[in-house]
């Protein structure tokens, strides 16, 4: 007769060194570590998943996992789950909001001052040999005081970028779908009915939206060029949600000045013309990735599926309809 002990927690294999060796589960349910890169096993003893925000869990990765309770997936953002399938099988998903606020908008802020100063380029010069000297107009960059900061979704992310921001003497205004006291009382935020007036009004864009088939591509050729001439823009929330080729294009040709860049459509394949440009300061998806908030997503992805396995309620449960 099989028993919780036999029954599985299957956890994505990067996540040792945060996890342990032997992480505890209710019942003394068992880890079983899934190799890097390799497709989901078929099995019926999995009760609960842990992946990374790169693995895939749609259909047919459910369909092979009949035992399953909970996705308790190991980031904050969770377009690489299918939700509604997810729901149909009665397989609780939670991700991990708060613990990598901090961290990612430390992060759009350093995108932010590197494409500003034009740090890439000042590196590349540092480092070439070529280096004459001191010079009063070498790689002059923008000045953020009193520049207007576009945000692009005033979610917790979003805020805390917009905070960092306020402190440099930015102004900001943002755009998202409901009104959000919290920027407005943290950062002197103003909102604007429209993105089209958010980014046309803008000197800095950062977009701080999740990936949905809703704003895959909202950045396009087309808003793209409503920007004003110089501007910069930062993406540290999902590479799809901008039209990657229509950027490449903007920035060669001059239109905007410079761009950060922490995450791509298709990681972790960066776009030659995005890698290559000077001013496009581009990072393999570091966001959240400080020692504190990596240890506290591990933390939080764990807790949410020992609550969902002790039959008890997640901690932070991922509803059906949006983030
Ligand atoms: C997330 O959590 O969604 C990030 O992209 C990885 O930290």
């Amino acid at each position: 007769m099989s028993t919780q002990a036999d029954r599985l927690v299957l956890v994505a294999g990067e996540l040792h060194d945060l996890s342990g060796p032997d992480p505890e589960w209710p019942g003394g349910r068992r880890t079983l570590f899934h190799p890097p890169g390799a497709p989901l096993p078929c099995r019926d003893d999995v009760e609960a998943l842990i992946p990374l925000v790169s693995q895939t869990v749609g259909e047919t990765e459910l369909e092979g996992l009949p035992g399953l309770r909970v996705v308790a997936n190991y980031g904050v953002g969770h377009d690489n789950i299918d939700l509604e399938a997810a729901r149909r099988r009665g397989v609780t998903v939670t991700n991990t909001p708060d613990v990598l606020t901090d961290a990612t908008a430390d992060l759009a802020m350093a995108l932010l001052l590197a494409a500003a100063r034009r740090m890439r380029e000042g590196l590349d010069l540092a480092r070439s040999g070529d280096w004459t000297g001191w010079h009063p107009v070498q790689l002059l960059g923008m000045g953020l005081g009193g520049r207007v900061l576009g945000i692009v979704g005033a979610g917790r992310i979003g805020t805390a970028t917009a905070r960092r921001a306020a402190a440099f003497g930015m102004e900001i205004a943002y755009w998202s779908r409901s009104k959000s006291e919290e920027i407005e009382a943290e950062a002197g935020a103003r909102r604007v009915e429209r993105l089209s007036e958010l980014l046309s009004g803008a000197d800095v864009v950062s977009v701080h939206l999740p990936y949905t088939t809703a704003t895959r591509h909202l950045l396009d050729e087309a808003a793209l060029a409503l920007m004003k001439p110089g501007a910069i823009l930062v993406n540290t929330a999902r590479g799809a949600v901008v039209d990657e080729a229509a950027l490449a294009r903007a920035l060669s040709s001059g239109h905007l000045a410079a761009a950060g860049l922490d995450v791509f459509e298709n990681e972790p394949e960066i776009p030659a013309e995005l890698r290559d440009l000077p001013g496009c300061v581009v990072l393999p998806h570091l966001g959240s990735a400080t020692r504190e908030a990596r240890q506290a997503m591990w933390d939080l992805a764990a807790a949410n599926a020992r609550s969902v396995l002790a039959g008890e309620s997640a901690l932070t449960p991922v509803q059906a309809s949006g983030r």
